[in-house]
């Protein structure tokens, strides 16, 4: 049993005159949300079971030293950005990074230098080695460089020159890799891509909750180095809640320990099971494999059911399947070691039942996102209106909105929307993608002009 269950366990029983006001009567798991009290751990000073299962994170993952987050990526891509820039500074950012990486420019004042991606023949929107090698090389001013990885299709970007590069020219290499915590559990496995430790990264995040069997919000934040733990620490002290939930902490440990027992055997299960389940795929639908992808990330074209992704997984949505991820012409699944055959067998189903028909019209390479025309932290902290989206075009957008999934923003703080933007992002919603940013009415928030 670990430790963080055992200094549970030992709470039982007691009367509380403490937070939480639940009291351990909360039906749901309450017995193991305690706070900070003399016989339980403080995860912003950790001594404890939380000290010990960030080492043994640290170890798994292949880092000098791991921090546990109850705020997600979204925290830890903050903390990283926090970590290792100044205000002014200047960073390589992915264009479609996840709109964390654009919250923590504003907070600090940073200068997004953007890396637009790539539209090729049959793939989503993504980048090659190359685009970060040049945008190192046209950006000698760049401290830092954000890598996705993998994005949310599972590709794996290689690292190796990059992190090189990095290290010659100074810039922190920093890795969103919130969706592949498990990627260090795959060791070994055929074909497989390292977790981004392995690959020279100044920092990585990984969303335990994303690919592992762990509850909501918890992640991991790593080092490299532990030179750049004071900053690390502050920008977490800075971000996030006074009060974590313990419930989270010991899920984290949970997932962590069934990985270290049993990670590898339960991830190759994973993979046979994905891999049955594509070769049975009803022939109108392919699962698309990309060069250094994930192979445990499900993404599946749709096409030929005569309908967009997002028209499609609302449909999967009707028969009570839902996927993690649509665009126009794809859904994509994040399969975990939680799923059984039972589950397969449910999506082979619901995709049956999808109708056929011929392919919509292909509009996704339009390049659509916002023009950067003004400072970002200038735009989000200036006075702002409500416009509705459809007339949106030629404002100045005041606070990032997008569609999620994914996250990204389509407009970011100080980027002009465009009627390309506006329509995609209407388009999608129209087909059931969900959105951030909005207010409900279909509006996005606009700088008004001084
Ligand atoms: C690429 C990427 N980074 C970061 C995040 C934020 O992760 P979290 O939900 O753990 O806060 C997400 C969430 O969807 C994501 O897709």
């Amino acid at each position: 049993m670990g430790q963080i269950r055992q200094m549970l366990d030992r709470q039982q029983g007691r009367v509380s005159f403490h937070m939480p006001g639940h009291k351990g009567g909360y039906p749901f798991g309450g017995a193991f949300d305690v706070t900070e009290l003399p016989g339980t751990d403080d995860l912003h000073e950790p001594a404890g079971p939380y000290l010990h299962l960030q080492q043994k994170a640290a170890h798994l993952c292949g880092a000098a030293c791991s921090f546990l987050l109850v705020g997600g990526s979204t925290l830890g891509v903050e903390a990283m950005l926090l970590s290792v820039l100044k205000p002014g500074e200047a960073v390589i950012l992915p264009r479609n990074a996840h709109v964390s990486a654009w919250s923590a420019c504003v907070l600090g004042g940073f200068r997004p230098l953007s890396v637009y991606p790539r539209y090729e023949a049959d793939g989503p929107e993504g980048y090659a080695e190359e685009d970060f090698m040049r945008a190192l090389e046209e950006h000698p001013e760049a401290r830092a460089l954000l890598v996705t990885r993998p994005d949310m299709y599972g590709r794996c970007l290689p690292l190796d020159r990059i992190a090189r590069r990095c290290r010659e020219k100074k810039v922190r290499l920093l890795v969103d890799e919130a969706h592949g915590a498990h990627l260090p559990f795959l060791k070994g496995m055929d074909g497989a891509p390292a977790s981004a430790g392995a690959l020279g990264a100044d920092m990585w995040c990984q969303s335990l909750h994303k690919t592992l069997p762990a509850l909501t919000q918890t992640a991991l934040l790593h080092l490299r180095d532990e030179a750049l733990f004071p900053r690390a620490k502050a920008a977490l002290r800075l971000l996030e809640t006074s009060s974590p939930s313990s419930l989270l902490l010991l899920s984290a440990e949970s997932a962590l320990e069934e990985m270290e027992a049993r990670g590898a055997e339960r991830l190759a299960l994973l993979r046979a099971r994905i891999d049955a389940f594509a070769e049975a795929l009803d022939l109108r639908f392919a699962r698309c494999i990309f060069p250094g992808m994930d192979p445990l990330r499900l993404t599946i074209d749709v096409r030929n059911a005569g309908l967009s992704g997002y028209e499609a997984s609302a449909r999967l949505a009707e028969k009570g399947v839902d996927m993690e991820m649509a665009d126009e012409k794809r859904i994509v699944g994040i399969p975990s070691i939680e799923n059984g055959e039972e589950d397969f067998r449910r999506l082979a189903e619901a995709l049956e039942s999808l109708p056929g028909g011929s392919a919509p019209k292909e509009t996704e390479r339009i390049q659509a996102y916002g023009e950067p025309c003004m400072d970002l932290r200038e735009a989000f902290f200036s006075e702002k209106k409500w416009v509705p989206l459809k007339g949106a075009a030629g404002q100045i957008c005041g606070a990032a909105f997008g569609l999620y999934p994914p996250g990204t923003p389509l407009a970011a703080p100080g980027e002009r929307i465009t009627k390309e933007l506006a329509a995609r992002m209407q388009r999608a919603m129209e087909q059931g993608c969900g959105a951030f940013g909005t207010n409900g009415k279909g509006e996005v928030s606009c700088v008004i002009p001084r």
